[in-house]
């Protein structure tokens, strides 16, 4: 009765891994029980995800390593892996389920970094804000709902903004990873999408340091004004205290990426008897609400979600 919070399936988001083929499912080594699934599979990943009341899934591609470029020009295809499985899953599940997409590169370049570089391998930001605007119309145009840019260059919300209300998209919301942490929770995603054996360097010219708050909601101010509907916190655990800044300090949904690392981490505690799952996977969840979260990506979502239902 007095319970302040609570956690339910509609708060939750499903990050989802698309493989190429059919009737693939293939586990990932460094995020155990979570697979890449080939377009076919995802539409009944999908569909059990409605069942459950998960409202929105969010996809990334694995993409086959000989369509991975210099300029990163397959995120532009309209027949990529991502809209291939956009397409599949609005044209199985209508509008019974919302589409998020990541923009960024490093799905689709040979550096694993988020945006293009030049001969030193420096990202250079203005030339990646112009790929991440075909990339972003490339979703939209698939039918995605939610654009997710997660790449940190600066002014690439407002100039996606633009692009989707000029291109007849103004509908397409925009949640923007706002801030997003240069950190060593990652690392199990990228294997997942297959960047972490090419990606050369780190991310640290354009994301964050893992000593700023301060600069977190200068990096939420400025995407909010130039257009973001929804803005996101990431990694989730580490930076629960920017989770609530945000929330106490702008009126805009707030949405926490518990990402790759920390999923790992609960999984490999688990494995080691450390721990109970379902326990440690609540508590950590309830504090994203506690924080103020609007809703939490999460590897776990099937999980709780089916423990939910019961
Ligand atoms: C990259 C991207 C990353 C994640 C989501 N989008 C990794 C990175 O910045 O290197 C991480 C998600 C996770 O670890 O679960 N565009």
């Amino acid at each position: 009765m007095v319970r302040e919070n609570h956690l339910s399936s509609a708060d939750l988001i499903w990050p989802l891994f698309i493989t190429s083929g059919t009737g693939v499912e293939e586990p990932i080594d460094s995020l155990p029980g979570v697979s890449r699934w080939s377009v076919d599979n995802i539409i009944l990943q999908a569909k059990e995800a409605i069942a459950l009341g998960i409202t929105c899934l969010a996809l990334f591609p694995n993409t086959q390593a000989d369509k991975r470029t210099h300029d990163g020009a397959e995120s532009a295809n309209p027949d990529n892996l991502m809209c291939q499985a956009i397409r599949a899953i609005k044209s199985a599940c209508g509008d019974d389920i919302g589409i998020l997409t990541d923009v960024a590169l490093d799905p689709y370049t040979r550096n694993g970094q988020d945006g293009l570089v030049d001969d030193d391998g420096y990202v250079l930001n203005d030339e990646t804000v112009a790929a991440l605007v075909d990339q972003a119309l490339n979703q939209a145009q698939a039918g995605a709902d939610i654009i997710a840019p997660s790449d940190m260059m600066d002014g690439r919300i407002g100039t996606i903004r633009k692009a989707l209300e000029m291109n007849g998209y103004p509908n397409v919301q925009i949640m923007a990873y706002a801030a997003k942490y240069a950190s060593a929770f990652y690392g199990p995603f990228r294997d997942a999408v297959g960047s972490s054996g090419i990606l050369k360097g780190d991310k640290k010219t354009y994301q964050m340091d893992c000593a700023n708050s301060d600069e977190a909601l200068r990096e939420v101010a400025m995407d909010i004004d130039e257009g973001a509907d929804s803005v996101m916190v990431k990694p989730g655990m580490p930076y629960l205290d920017i989770v609530r800044r945000v929330h106490d300090e702008f009126c805009i949904p707030v949405y926490a990426y518990q990402v790759s690392g920390e999923y790992a981490m609960i999984e490999a505690a688990v494995a080691a008897g450390l721990a109970d799952r379902e326990a440690m996977v609540f508590e950590s969840l309830m504090g994203f609400k506690r924080a103020g979260a609007s809703g939490i990506l999460t590897y776990h979502a099937q999980y709780v979600a089916r423990l939910l239902e019961n």
